[in-house]
């Protein structure tokens, strides 16, 4: 990036930052470098170090696409989302410049304001800050927010290459589950619709998005520890032996093993390690470590089996959905999750599901 030669050490007295600006980057990293599932909270928090660090009167980062211009991504000490687009349209000039020549570049707005525009760069483009300060700045400190730019730079490149590599690695699970479920066709598109189904119960529960969407991931990988499971005691036709369904009963251990190295969130997880374990905390694992079945294993639960009961098997047919809400309602309470099992009959009532 274009700067002069850093000077370091403390600032002097006319500074605009005031303090030690090697504890304001060691901070400002320290906060960066979070791990984070959520790339958003993460600049948030950088943001609102760095600016009251700073005495910013305000910041926000965009990133720049390719097809949609600057996107707006987070902001501190923004009124609203509508100031956050005037600002971009503003500078969008010297964001460009910014980005082109690798440098930092400043505007005067209304009033005294004075815009940093300071680009994001690796060895893609990754967008652009804008922080606003009342007061110009000194040589020595553009270093400063220079290196708060390469710091943001990594933290957010750092990101997008971990979620590339954690989506690759979903499409891979995805892609083992389809493969387990095609060894046998009565269970063809099971977890597909196990998760399906969860969601919907999830919707009428009206839980926030962000457990939907736990849920949905959740139903479509819980079965994929079944891949250390032999292929006979999957397809078997015949009552399962004890040694044989304590073979098969491995398959949610085997399978959070499998989602570790995803990254996924501590509910997926979860939701893939209790799915068999029943309300009143029978069922496996035997130890499970809790004195309650958390919500999205009750859902999960509850999606698996009446899915499979109303799905064809090599041992059955598949029973109507009436049926198989009866057969729920016979294990309200001890099997199933009371609640859940009245959703899934109100749903059923109302052609919801
Ligand atoms: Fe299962």
């Amino acid at each position: 990036m274009v700067i002069d030669a850093a000077r370091g050490g403390s600032l002097n007295s006319n500074s605009v930052f005031q303090g030690d600006y090697v504890s304001l980057l060691r901070n400002i990293s320290k906060t960066a470098l979070n791990p984070a599932s959520n790339i958003i909270e993460l600049l948030e928090n950088t943001l609102r170090v760095m600016g009251d660090s700073l005495g910013t009167n305000l910041c926000a980062i965009y990133e720049a696409s390719r097809s949609d211009g600057f996107r707006f991504m987070c902001g501190y000490k923004l009124e609203s989302s509508c100031e956050a687009d005037c600002l971009i349209q503003l500078v969008r000039k010297h964001a460009e410049d910014s980005l082109q020549n690798h440098k930092i570049t400043f505007t005067h707005i209304e009033g005294s304001k004075l815009l940093y525009i300071m680009p994001l760069i690796t060895d893609r483009t990754l967008g652009v800050i804008i922080l606003g300060f009342n007061n110009e700045i000194h040589t020595n400190e553009m270093e400063i927010l220079a290196s708060i730019s390469d710091i943001l730079s990594t933290t957010i490149d750092r990101f997008f290459l971990q979620q590339q590599i954690s989506r690759q690695y979903f499409s891979t699970v995805k892609s083992l589950v389809v493969a387990i479920e095609a060894k046998d066709v009565y269970t063809q598109g099971h977890s597909q619709r196990v998760s399906e189904y969860s969601k919907i119960i999830g919707r009428h529960l009206m839980l926030k998005d962000e457990v939907i969407k736990e849920i949905e991931i959740t139903g479509l990988v819980h079965d994929v520890g079944k891949i250390g499971v032999s292929d006979q005691l999957l397809t078997k036709p015949n009552r399962l032996t004890d040694a044989e369904f304590d073979s098969i009963s491995q398959h949610p251990e085997i399978g959070v093993k499998i989602l570790q190295p995803l990254n996924v969130s501590e509910n997926v997880m979860l939701g893939t390690f209790l799915h068999h374990k029943r309300y009143d905390l029978k069922g496996y694992p035997l130890e499970a470590g809790i004195d309650k079945l958390p919500l999205i294993p009750a859902i999960i639960g509850v999606a698996d089996s009446f899915d499979a009961m109303t799905s064809e098997r090599s041992y059955k047919k598949a029973m109507t959905k009436q049926n198989a809400v009866a057969e729920l309602k016979l294990f309200r309470g001890t099997q199933f999750h009371p609640d859940i099992v009245d959703i899934v009959e109100e749903l059923i009532d109302s052609n919801k599901l």
